[in-house]
């Protein structure tokens, strides 16, 4: 067994799947998926064929020729990074049929009861595949080194509808035999049942499978967006107002870095328990609503996610190790399409926050100076757990450090040449080293890419971004320390993203009384926006000023994004004589839990482990 993948047990000399064509039966009143799995070889293959699972219970794998049972094993053991292979013996099959069901406990999904969402009438569910779970939804070769393309048929109940990351086709009655088994076709055709059928033509790394079933609506926003989000009205409206400048931005993008290959850009509003602020599922991006506040900041998160449809989308890392090669490079495409539709200014601000953010990382992996790397070794090691801004900042001064020394016009013929390059290819750091160097000779001599690439921390020749509002904003948040604290005409034109900075640069901990007053003046703890009210909510509990508690259960409560749960939770926890802290974080851990989606309840589980 070669592994090709330090996260998946997709073997090295078997074939790649290259199509699969799915089933799924929803049964909302026991949260569970009966599902077929149709899964294509390139060629007819002989012998051992191995998937990966995750919480799946498979009830049997078939020649879907013959109908004939074809033998299967489990791993004994499960592994709770990888989940649990399963290998089928293949005589001379290209096609091989698997039924299986999911748990509860399947990673990848969040089911709201009706009273967890909007509207409180309906149920929903929805996915989350990045980083390994999708083998929690279906059996497949879970790693980005494999490209598939699929077809998906959604048995919904009828006032439901469904999205997907993939074309639709149509919303039709059940027919008998289509379910291809996955459950009875008396259950499948069933009164008050509806299947909507989709395609995804381009071949995608399975992390990028994603849907959303509930009673969902949608906004026109421009000729190949439309908004999607739970049928609410103010909801909807709100939604649309704040992504009303997206074909402006898909038109930058398609100017920097070629043509948009993914035919439409839609965009799904998720309730607030999704787990992250944007997920770039193809043709139908993932949304947290924490990012609609009637500023720019919305923008800037479908900026980042457009950017995903060049690099990651169309050119993705191999495996986990080169998750810089998805991220480092969205995070710079990210900030050419803000500087081009917002301004240089706008674009130095993100910089600079990022800036922050990375240097905040070093801390954190101290003692696990790997993953301040940007070629990482992932083996044993669950990517969830390890999610930083480093692939993000570091690849992102990577480039930009590129950038500075050839000079933009040469990038960006350079750039645009490496996306035509490999376009639906999963590559390595490797890949893209030797790209460099053969594209822009003597490059090694002028940047030392490997300390770039394998080394730890950040390089010397990393840089803080010039730009006035940027130093104006870190030499306030110095003087604080000496107890200036910014005056209203120097704030008078601030928004989140200013706050934002001018709050993680202000030390650790302070006086608590320095905190209440901050807050007394500019209400920081009630601001709307997340990124800010975090960020003083996190100043406040590293300052222990107890009085914010409340407001800090609050917001536990009521949003799933890791981006706010993490340094929340890290916050309570970390550091000593924190007993009544910790105590305090464990029951509202123990009253949220339940509305949280299945990675983050993890991610938070981990971090209060580690500091139990
Ligand atoms: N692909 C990521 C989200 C992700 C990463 C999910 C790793 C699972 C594993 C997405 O593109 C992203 O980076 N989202 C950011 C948006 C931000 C950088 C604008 C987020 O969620 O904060
Ligand atoms: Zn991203």
């Amino acid at each position: 067994m070669a592994p090709v993948d330090p996260h998946s047990y997709t073997d090295s000399t078997h074939p790649l799947t290259n199509h699969i064509a799915l089933t799924f039966y929803f049964d909302f009143p026991s949260s569970t998926i009966f599902t077929s799995t149709l899964i294509s070889l390139p060629a007819p293959h002989s012998g051992p064929f191995t998937l990966d699972t995750r919480s799946l219970s498979i009830s049997s794998v078939l020649d879907p020729t013959t109908h004939k049972p074809l033998p299967f094993t489990l791993a004994a053991a499960i592994d709770p990074i990888l989940g649990q292979y399963v290998t089928i013996t293949l005589s001379n099959q290209s096609q091989v049929l698997i039924l299986s069901k999911t748990a509860t406990s399947s990673s990848a999904l969040q089911w709201l009861s009706p009273p967890q969402t909007f509207n409180k009438s309906f149920p929903f569910v929805y996915t989350q595949c990045q980083s390994i779970h999708a083998r929690s939804i279906f059996p497949c070769q879970d790693t980005p080194a494999a490209r598939v393309r699929y077809t998906a048929k959604l048995n919904v109940p009828l006032h439901l509808s469904a999205v997907m990351a993939a074309k639709h086709v149509e919303r039709k009655d059940p027919v008998a035999g289509e379910s291809l088994g996955a459950c009875e076709d008396s259950v499948w055709c069933e009164e008050g049942r509806v299947v909507e059928e989709f395609v995804m033509e381009q071949p995608v790394p399975p992390y990028l499978f994603a849907f959303a079933v509930g009673e969902l609506g949608f906004r026109e926003v421009g000729p190949r967006t439309r908004v999607y989000a739970e049928a609410v009205p103010n909801i909807l409206d709100a939604a649309s107002k704040e992504f009303a400048g997206t074909e402006e931005m898909i038109r930058v993008g398609e100017r920097l870095f070629g043509p948009y290959d993914w035919e439409r850009f839609d965009l799904l509003v998720l309730p607030p328990s999704f787990p992250y602020g944007g997920m770039e599922n193809p043709r139908m991006v993932f949304l947290t609503p924490t990012v609609i506040k009637g500023d720019a900041t919305g923008a800037q998160v479908v900026a980042h996610e457009l950017a995903h449809s060049w690099t990651g989308n169309l050119i993705t890392n191999k495996t986990n190790d080169h998750f810089w090669l998805n991220e480092g490079f969205t995070t710079y495409a990210e900030r050419r399409i803000v500087e081009a539709v917002q301004g240089e200014d706008r674009a130095a601000l993100n910089i600079g926050i990022g800036w922050r953010g990375l240097v905040e990382e070093m801390d954190r992996f101290k003692d696990n100076m790997e993953f301040t790397k940007l070629k990482t070794n992932q083996e044993g090691v669950d990517p969830d757990d390890i999610y930083s801004q480093v692939p993000y900042e570091k690849g992102f001064q990577f480039l930009w450090r590129i950038e500075r020394q050839i000079g933009r016009p040469a990038f960006d013929v350079f750039l645009k040449k490496y996306i035509a390059t490999f376009k639906f290819q999963s590559i390595d750091t490797d890949t893209f080293i030797d790209f460099l160097k053969a594209n822009i000779p003597g490059i090694e001599e002028q940047i030392d890419l490997e300390l770039w690439v394998e080394g730890t921390g950040i390089p010397p020749d990393a840089m803080e971004p010039v730009s006035n509002i940027y130093s104006k904003i870190v030499s306030l948040a110095n003087e604080f320390q000496l107890g200036r604290m910014p005056k209203e005409d120097e704030v008078a034109d601030w928004h989140g993203q200013e706050w934002e900075l001018y709050l993680e640069n202000l030390p650790k901990s302070v006086e608590a009384s320095q905190v209440s007053a901050l807050d007394a003046r500019y209400r920081l703890s009630e601001s709307k926006d997340y990124e800010v009210k975090v960020a003083f909510l996190q100043l406040a509990i590293s300052s222990r000023c107890r009085d914010y508690y409340y407001e800090v259960e609050k917001t536990l409560k009521e949003v799933g994004r890791m981006k706010y749960l993490r340094p929340l939770y890290t916050a309570l926890v970390q550091g000593t004589g924190k007993e009544e802290e910790k105590t305090f974080a464990k029951r509202v851990f123990s009253e949220a839990c339940d509305c949280y989606h299945p990675i983050a309840r993890g991610v938070v589980e981990a971090i209060l482990a580690k500091f139990s």
